[in-house]
């Protein structure tokens, strides 16, 4: 779907916003007068007050300058914030998608607006069917192109660039998420990485073999049941200055989570396709700093791998040694997110100097049962990078919430065999795998952990611009995040 911003467009779907209780719009006049009354008619005769998200569709007369014409109620003028358009921008698309039109032009008031709107309708065009067969035509988009209309068009392509960009993150992380774990394997995702070449990013991938030789026992300890080799994806955009320290992003990407020797119940299982959302979302900011070019040096890390029962799988009471040497008693083979992060974590710092390192993680059940599908967990003790997360995903809409870290929850973790062990008991879950990671983390290195498990995928109520099962969470609140604090 192509989208293009415009002072004036011939389309077959004419779209106008309507503030709650006002009056046709003045860019409506025309068409308005030449179609004799029918769009103030329209107003008039249904129910519509242009409350959000109503719309009154109006047939134009033979010879019009377009098919149709879209009311749509745009809500009262100081509510419509950013995700309020992003929502108009969705709708429209979605109503119209497969109407079997081809083009749609929406008014937009302003440059930024338009914008919004752009990105809302970029993000709602997602789809995800490659995988049936039996499609009919008319269940397949007509709609080709949405154009805004706008005063300024230089201003909204420009504020359409960086918007634009975390859209493709999101789509490119949505899409990995989708994809089922036959397909989406350590080795297949490694390929999805190389592919980011084309954008500029460098491209490297560990396999076992390298991995062992690093001591990344504890990550390996977890592909161990699995007939697919573990991979260490290393993503690099450079965009910044030479020599200038990175950004680092870590993801957990677990292809496929069925738990190990801990197996997990049978039902909803397969939603463990999604257990490489942390991987996901870097590979997607990845994606997103390169399409906008990003002056900034970033170093994505994600670590891939299948957790699967099997006679050589790990066992509750083996002793693992993490690449920082440190022992990890595993008692519950389920809990194997950590002891791939650990590792991935101590070769972000061994290998780079870290401006700031972020991890992201489908960690734990227990941050869905506290913060539901609407905030990401945050646990960081920089108050400082608190705020700049905090700030971004308020900006962008993928938003975190802070919780707490602590020695008496990092105590939970103490084992009688070794260093650590890799659950901290039924109290305060998401806090005890951050105290985890936390382990791993050196004096002074500023790091903050996003438990995703919650917001990966959506159940129940979600945005009009999610529209598969992935959310494709990350690239936008990172994307953000960076431009706002790193770059300059
Ligand atoms: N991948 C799961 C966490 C998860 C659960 C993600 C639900 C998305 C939705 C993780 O590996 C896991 O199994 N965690 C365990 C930890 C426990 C054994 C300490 C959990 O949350 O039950
Ligand atoms: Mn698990
Ligand atoms: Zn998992």
């Amino acid at each position: 779907m192509k989208i293009t911003f415009a002072e004036s467009a011939k389309a077959d779907i004419i779209a106008f916003l309507v503030d709650e209780d006002g009056d046709l719009p003045k860019a409506a006049a025309g068409l308005d007068e030449s179609a004799g009354g029918l769009l103030s008619e329209a107003m008039q005769g249904s129910r519509f007050n242009g409350k959000k998200d109503q719309q009154a569709f109006i047939v134009l007369p033979k010879g019009s300058e377009a098919r149709r014409v879209v009311l749509i109620g745009a809500g009262k003028a100081d509510k419509r914030d950013a995700r309020v358009l992003e929502g108009l921008g969705a709708n429209l698309f979605k109503s119209h998608a497969t109407s079997g039109f081809k083009s749609l032009a929406i008014h937009a008031t302003s440059a930024d607006d338009a914008a919004r709107m752009a990105l809302g309708a970029k993000l709602a065009s997602y789809r995800f069917d490659t995988y049936f067969t039996k499609l009919k035509d008319d269940q397949k988009p007509s709609l080709e192109s949405v154009t805004f209309i706008v005063a300024d068009v230089p201003g909204a392509e420009a504020a359409f660039v960086p918007l634009n960009a975390g859209g493709e993150g999101t789509k490119l992380a949505r899409d990995l998420v989708n994809m089922p774990p036959n397909d989406l394997y350590p080795a297949s995702f490694a390929e999805k990485l190389r592919e980011l070449s084309q954008y500029g990013v460098q491209v490297e991938v560990l396999g076992e073999e390298q991995l062992a030789k690093l001591g990344m026992n504890s990550m390996l300890g977890v592909g161990q049941g699995s007939v697919k080799e573990s991979q260490l994806g290393i993503m690099k955009w450079m965009g910044g200055a030479e020599g200038e320290d990175p950004v680092i992003l870590i993801g957990k990407g677990v292809c496929f989570d069925t738990g190990g020797i801990s197996l997990k119940p049978g039902p909803g299982m397969e939603d463990m396709r999604g257990d490489m959302g942390g991987a996901a979302a870097v590979t997607g900011t990845i994606r997103a700093l390169a399409e906008r070019k990003a002056k900034v040096n970033v170093i994505g890390l994600v670590g891939l791998v299948e957790n699967m029962p099997d006679g050589d799988a790990i066992r509750p009471g083996d002793i693992l040694k993490s690449a920082s040497g440190q022992t990890i008693e595993v008692q519950n083979t389920d809990a194997e997110g950590r002891l791939v992060l650990c590792d991935v974590l101590w070769y972000a710092q061994e290998h780079f100097k870290p401006k700031a390192m972020v991890d992201l993680a489908t960690l734990t059940g227990a941050i869905v049962i506290s913060l539901g599908h609407h905030h990401a967990g945050l646990f960081t003790e920089s108050d400082d990078l608190a705020n700049e997360l905090s700030k971004a995903g308020q900006t962008e809409g993928e938003r975190v919430w802070r919780l707490p870290l602590g020695p008496e929850y990092d105590s939970l973790l103490k084992s009688k065999f070794a260093d650590m062990r890799n659950i901290g008991g039924r109290a305060a879950g998401s806090i005890t795998a951050a105290q985890f990671l936390k382990r791993f983390v050196k004096e002074g290195v500023k790091w903050a952990h996003l438990d995703i498990a919650g917001v990966a995928w959506v159940e129940g109520e979600k945005a009009a611009f999610d529209v598969s099962w992935a959310s494709g969470f990350g690239p936008r609140l990172l994307d953000r995040w960076i431009a706002d604090n790193y770059e300059n």
